[in-house]
């Protein structure tokens, strides 16, 4: 059965209007207000949205994770606030997915305070994960994937709390960083009545007009990072990245490993590239392997040198994280990120390590755990926020994100 369209009024029901949304909602402009925000909001003169700016929000699966990814992201981890349950959070989802769908279509949001802002999507995508504890103050843990819980223990891991775990997780991507900040207002503010912003996560990489799509990024490291991936499209990703087992709920979602990743920079400016290269068992110019030439040239990890020593080392870093099982490897869409510089000169950067599988259990962690045991890269690189979701599947344009778990 078709529902009504949502209104805000119709999505608040139920007390959670605060006094600051009712102020904000009543001093807009006519222009911009709810009735008239269903159109493109348009500056005088604007150049209208171009078409491939527009990434689709409906569909199967969620957008912003087959998307190829876009120059920013954050990542804002949210807790619910106590007596939050069921009915409140179906309602503050269907009111985030109506921030989402508007937003990402280049619409302004309902009741939006600066609807000019949502001109330009600049492929905007929205994507919404629930933690462990939501499903606990929903009522519903025994829908709850077994795995979507605090990852065990790994010896490398010094895990701060203000960067790990949260209720509920909205990564929101875009190719632009005004566009970005005004979709994670807006739909912040929307969650304010229902939630604590326990964490944001800002990263970037580099834009669509710096490097060609297709091209394997770079991380603050100089290293390129992504070669070895799923491939949207095929039938491996699909396997890999979109869960077809357990609860039924989750068929066609997928779940998010969300790990912050500080790299020490200047430590690593003290090895040489030769030490650099080892650690990996890639070269940094091309990205090929060091039993290779060019950069997807698959890894030879049975060639040995004239020493009789494997050219890629038994701890290096693609050694130790390789699957060969295409099906089962994890899907990377990593975003650098760089918080400033102390006043001694060191930078505060990192890796927003965004790891989508099929199932935590089976995929990410051994991957994990192989690499807590030995990886040379470790020498370089601490865990330091670590959080999991499971990622709803898609919606369609009458439906809302979540709906398979609590409609
Ligand atoms: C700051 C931390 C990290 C850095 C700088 C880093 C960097 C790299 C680089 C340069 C490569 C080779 C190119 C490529 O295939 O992308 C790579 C491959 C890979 N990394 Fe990492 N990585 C980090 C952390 C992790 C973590 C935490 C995991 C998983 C738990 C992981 C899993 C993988 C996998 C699965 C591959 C592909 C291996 C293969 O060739 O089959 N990495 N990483």
């Amino acid at each position: 059965m078709r529902q009504p369209r949502l209104t805000r009024r119709g999505l608040l029901t139920g007390g959670a209007v605060t006094a600051a949304g009712a102020l904000a909602a009543r001093a807009l402009p006519p222009s911009s207000s709810p009735s008239s925000a269903s159109s493109p909001a348009r500056e005088p003169g604007a150049p209208s949205a171009p078409g491939p700016a527009i990434e689709p929000f409906h569909g199967v699966h969620q957008a912003g994770i087959a998307t190829p990814p876009q120059a920013h992201a954050v990542f804002a981890g949210l807790d619910l606030l106590p007596g939050t349950g069921r009915e409140a959070i179906v309602r503050m989802m269907r009111l985030l997915t109506d921030d989402a769908r508007r937003l990402t279509e280049g619409r302004a949001a309902l009741a939006d305070t600066e609807p000019e802002l949502a001109v330009h999507p600049a492929r905007l995508t929205v994507t919404f994960g629930f933690g462990p504890g939501l499903f606990a103050a929903a009522g519903v843990e025994e829908l709850r994937p077994e795995s979507v819980a605090p990852l065990p223990p790994f010896v490398v891991d010094r895990l701060e709390r203000r960067w790990t775990g949260a209720d509920l997780l909205l990564q929101i991507c875009a190719d632009d960083a005004v566009t970005l900040a005004h979709a994670l207002r807006m739909t912040i503010k929307d969650a304010r009545s229902f939630t604590r912003v326990r964490w944001t996560q800002r990263g970037f990489r580099r834009g669509s007009q710096t490097a060609p799509p297709g091209t394997t990024q770079r991380n603050l490291m100089g290293q390129l990072d992504g070669t070895v991936n799923p491939v949207p499209g095929t039938p491996d990703f699909d396997r890999a990245v979109w869960t077809g087992d357990g609860p039924r709920w989750l068929h066609g979602g997928t779940t998010l490993v969300l790990r912050r990743i500080r790299t020490q920079l200047d430590k690593w400016d003290a090895a040489d590239r030769t030490a650099r290269e080892f650690s990996v068992g890639r070269r940094l110019d091309t990205g090929a392997p060091l039993t290779g030439l060019r950069e997807h040239d698959e890894p030879d990890f049975d060639r040995l040198n004239t020493l009789g020593f494997p050219v890629i080392s038994e701890y290096a870093h693609i050694r130790r994280a390789h699957v060969k099982d295409p099906g089962m490897r994890i899907l990377r869409r990593v975003y650098n990120y760089d918080e400033g510089i102390t006043p001694e000169g060191h930078a505060d950067s990192g890796l927003l390590f965004a790891s989508y599988q099929a199932d935590v259990a089976r995929q990410f962690i051994p991957v994990q755990r192989r690499l807590a045991e030995a990886d040379l890269l470790n020498e370089w690189t601490t865990p330091i926020g670590s959080a999991v979701f499971a990622v709803p599947p898609g919606c369609s344009a009458d439906g809302w994100i979540g709906e398979t778990l609590l409609g």
